[in-house]
């Protein structure tokens, strides 16, 4: 008689357990859905108010912001152009693997990694076109991952 009951009992513990797993798994699921202290779901980048439809936005007089989005093996938008003479902050984040956004010839250099919002800064002065570049391997066409920097 005993020994029934305790199987019984062992059995509930058994069930507890893997109840208590399941939910903690799921409770994860949802902490890593949420977009909070300035980090993004790569995977909803359709639905973020900026990175939806990246590009440049006038912040205050000389001031942009671009947002651009990463992904094998493109940036967008491409280009990306900001008047001359201005202060640009770039917001850059990973639609899927570790990127690097470079602009050559000025000090923009990051890594861009996926659920993170990378943040540089840089004052644009003439007119003129730079070439930005992936510069962290991302897959087979890393070589070829280029963007450009359109100063009107
Ligand atoms: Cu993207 Cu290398």
């Amino acid at each position: 008689q005993y020994e029934k009951l305790w199987l019984g009992m062992s059995l509930l513990l058994i069930v507890g357990f893997i109840a208590t797993i399941t939910y903690g798994a799921v409770g994860v699921g949802v902490t890593m859905i949420d977009d909070s202290g300035g980090n993004v779901d790569p995977n909803a980048l359709d639905e973020h108010p900026e990175f939806s439809d990246p590009g440049v936005e006038k912040v205050g007089e000389n001031e942009y912001e671009a947002y651009v989005v990463a992904r094998q093996f493109i940036f967008q938008p491409d280009p990306i152009v900001v008047p001359a003479n201005s202060t640009v902050t770039f917001y850059v984040t990973s639609a899927d693997v570790v990127h690097g956004f470079s602009v050559v010839g000025t000090n923009a250099n990051t890594m861009v990694i996926p659920g993170e919002v990378a943040e540089v800064t840089v004052e644009v002065g003439e007119p003129g076109e730079y070439g930005i570049v992936c510069h962290e391997y991302c897959g087979a066409g890393h070589h070829s991952m280029e963007g450009m920097l359109r100063v009107v």
